[in-house]
């Protein structure tokens, strides 16, 4: 039985796997590491959310040299391949077991940055945000939370734009005819997203300021904001 977000029954296929079923999925990350405040050559203390086997995480500290992740996830065997491509960066990457919102961010103003991709939009609206409120108390003061996530359109005929757009990009990359792709729809058990004008709403609730999406296509978005200094 897959956890949410594992995406594959084989954890081993998911890197070639995501590029295939998430359109410019390189490009969201890209839009949201552009985003923080803070200098390159800054040593920053991170916190990643979902980190899976650890594509955003390796991007993020060769994007950031000085940089240092905590890299959460509830999956045993995401952490495992997370492990290996990141063995690089040595102590910089530290992997922790657990799920969010019951056991992570379990600190308090330590963080400079949080960030999450394709992980959050399993939670359902209460924990989504009681997410929210225990990311703005595990940041320092200035520090920034972003996610790159799936949303929600409130318009059934954007929605299945956003279907067709998906089913055109899979056929493009040639993936249509692989079995995994039921496995892809299965975990659409899992999904729970929300609007991106809720989740910006809910953002500003929690006592984030500075909230904005930064980027989207279709029903993908990078949104955040800052907890104030
Ligand atoms: C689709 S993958 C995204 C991985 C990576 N962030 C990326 O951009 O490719 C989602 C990851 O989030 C993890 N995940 C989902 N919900 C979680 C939760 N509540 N607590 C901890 N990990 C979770 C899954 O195990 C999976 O590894």
């Amino acid at each position: 039985m897959k956890k949410p977000g594992e995406v594959f029954a084989d954890a081993s296929v998911y890197d070639p796997g995501i590029e295939a079923i998430v359109p410019r999925y390189d490009e969201l990350h890209d839009a949201l590491l552009n985003a923080p405040p803070h200098d390159r050559d800054r040593s920053i203390r991170v916190l990643e959310l979902g980190a899976g086997t650890g594509e955003l995480t390796a991007k993020l500290l060769t994007r950031f040299p000085e940089s240092t992740v905590v890299a959460v996830d509830h999956s045993e065997q995401m952490l495992a391949e997370a492990e290996r491509k990141l063995a690089t960066f040595g102590d910089r990457a530290q992997l922790a077991r657990g799920a969010f919102p019951d056991d992570y961010p379990d600190a308090s103003g330590e963080y400079d940055l949080v960030v999450s991709s394709l992980a959050i939009h399993h939670l359902d609206e209460a924990d989504k945000r009681a997410l929210f409120d225990a990311v703005l108390a595990s940041l320092a003061p200035g520090g920034w939370f972003l996610n790159a996530d799936v949303v929600r359109f409130d318009a059934p005929h954007l929605e299945s734009l956003a279907e067709d757009m998906i089913e055109n990009w899979v056929r493009a990359k040639g993936w249509e005819e692989r079995d995994f792709m039921d496995e892809w729809e299965a975990s659409d058990d899992y999904d729970d997203p929300s609007t991106l004008t809720d989740q910006l709403v809910w953002l500003r609730e929690s006592g984030f300021e500075a909230v904005t999406s930064i980027w989207q296509y279709y029903n993908f978005a990078v949104y955040g904001g800052a907890k104030p200094a």
